[in-house]
């Protein structure tokens, strides 16, 4: 048999589509080079328009790590007061961050596979002045979907406040609406719903964020500083840091493909196609991790079926010569599943082999279900699309 080729199931870096390769393969040029800054300014200007953000667009070289940090640094300073609101592994990470810079920060913390709800933040709120509040969207150790919009209604009551949505594993496939939502910053990066690689954070600042921005003086970070890049971001012929030239080109496309699908219906194919995988999963007996009102559209914890006998890493090993690679489980669910993605550019050949594979997987690790069950759930799905 010749070598299966491995899809990227994991959630994020997520398949990237051939043009959008093919821009990333492109003869790279001078930042200066005058077509490449009326596309990097193209793009900045699209970011703003489809995330209705009043404010700036910040696009730099990093991962989505580094857009968590960009969004802290600059809107607190010492001393502050931050609530996390943390459902689970990359909502804990704000935790370490914001105690590392001297931040007074309070947590409240969800069950695993579900989300810290608007009442909860506003009870805590009533308690305390804060200064930032910070919620992750996706929450990519469970597959949970924090309610960001009703918690922005939390948040209009206090304007006092700055409101940081983590999106990496939500923006492009989940809705996202910094006027509607009442958000200040949202930070996300390339490899996840963008269907891009790995290489470019993008952080959205509203008129509040950036007034707050300002009202810090000088900061001490140098690279995240968002006065260093707002000059860049408003003409990207001038210098602060070496754009990644190729990937600006590559989030370009990512964009295209955005504008012609729609966001709109975008937003409700990851909806639809969630159902679809995670129906197909049940099928085989795996259990979704995420509580049913709390699933999110772009990712999946998919726990082992009790009494499968199937044995973590070993599934998961064999998973990826079947072809798809997912991601071992973490915290309360390490162990106990795996994590698959379903966001991005991804279509109906990449959703039907990741789930032949998945069943293939299955049956070769002694849990013997019937080939073709969760395929058969899929294609019932995918037929009407
Ligand atoms: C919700 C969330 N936030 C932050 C991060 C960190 O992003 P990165 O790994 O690109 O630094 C991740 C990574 O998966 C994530 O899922």
């Amino acid at each position: 048999m010749i070598k299966t080729k491995k899809l990227v199931m994991i959630p994020g870096p997520t398949p990237v589509v051939r043009s959008i390769q093919d821009q990333m393969a492109r003869e790279t040029v001078a930042f200066g080079d005058a077509a490449f800054v009326r596309d990097f300014s193209e793009v900045l200007a699209d970011l703003k328009e489809m995330w209705h953000c009043q404010g700036e667009v910040f696009v730099v070289a990093g991962s989505g790590t580094m857009g968590m940090e960009m969004a802290i640094a600059n809107t607190t300073k010492r001393g502050d007061n931050v609530l996390v609101c943390s459902n689970g592994f990359f909502g804990d990470r704000f935790i370490d961050m914001c105690t590392r810079k001297g931040l007074n920060t309070d947590v409240l913390s969800a069950k695993w596979g579900t989300s810290v709800t608007p009442e909860e933040v506003e009870k805590k709120l009533a308690e305390k002045k804060y200064d930032v509040v910070t919620v992750t969207h996706v929450e990519t150790s469970t597959g949970a979907a924090a309610p960001i919009a009703a918690i922005g209604e939390v948040m209009k009551k206090h304007p006092e406040i700055i409101y940081i949505v983590d999106g990496v594993a939500a923006s492009g496939g989940v809705d996202e609406n910094m006027e509607a939502m009442g958000i200040d910053v949202i930070l996300t990066c390339t490899q996840k719903a963008f269907g891009v690689a790995p290489g470019l954070t993008m952080v959205w600042a509203s008129p509040k964020a950036m007034k707050k921005r300002k009202s810090l003086g000088t900061i001490p970070e140098s690279y995240i500083d968002f006065d260093k890049w707002l000059p860049v971001m408003h003409d990207p012929s001038k210098y602060w840091g070496t754009p990644a030239i190729n990937l600006v080109w590559a989030l370009k496309e990512a964009i295209r493909i955005m504008k012609e699908e729609g966001l709109e219906e975008r937003y409700d194919r990851h909806i639809r196609q969630a159902a679809m995988v995670d129906s197909a999963m049940e099928a085989l007996g795996f259990v979704v991790g995420a509580e049913k009102k709390y699933r999110a559209p772009t990712l999946s914890v998919y726990l082992y079926p009790e009494g499968s006998g199937i044995d973590d890493a070993k599934f998961r090993s064999i998973l990826a010569e079947e072809g798809a690679q997912t991601a071992g489980c973490l915290g309360t669910f390490a162990g106990k599943g795996f994590r698959m993605g379903h966001m991005g550019n991804i279509d109906k050949h990449t959703l039907v082999s990741a789930i032949g594979a998945v069943e293939r997987a299955c049956v070769k690790s002694g849990y013997a279900v019937e080939l073709g069950k969760a395929l058969g759930v899929l294609q019932k799905g995918l037929v009407n699309e």
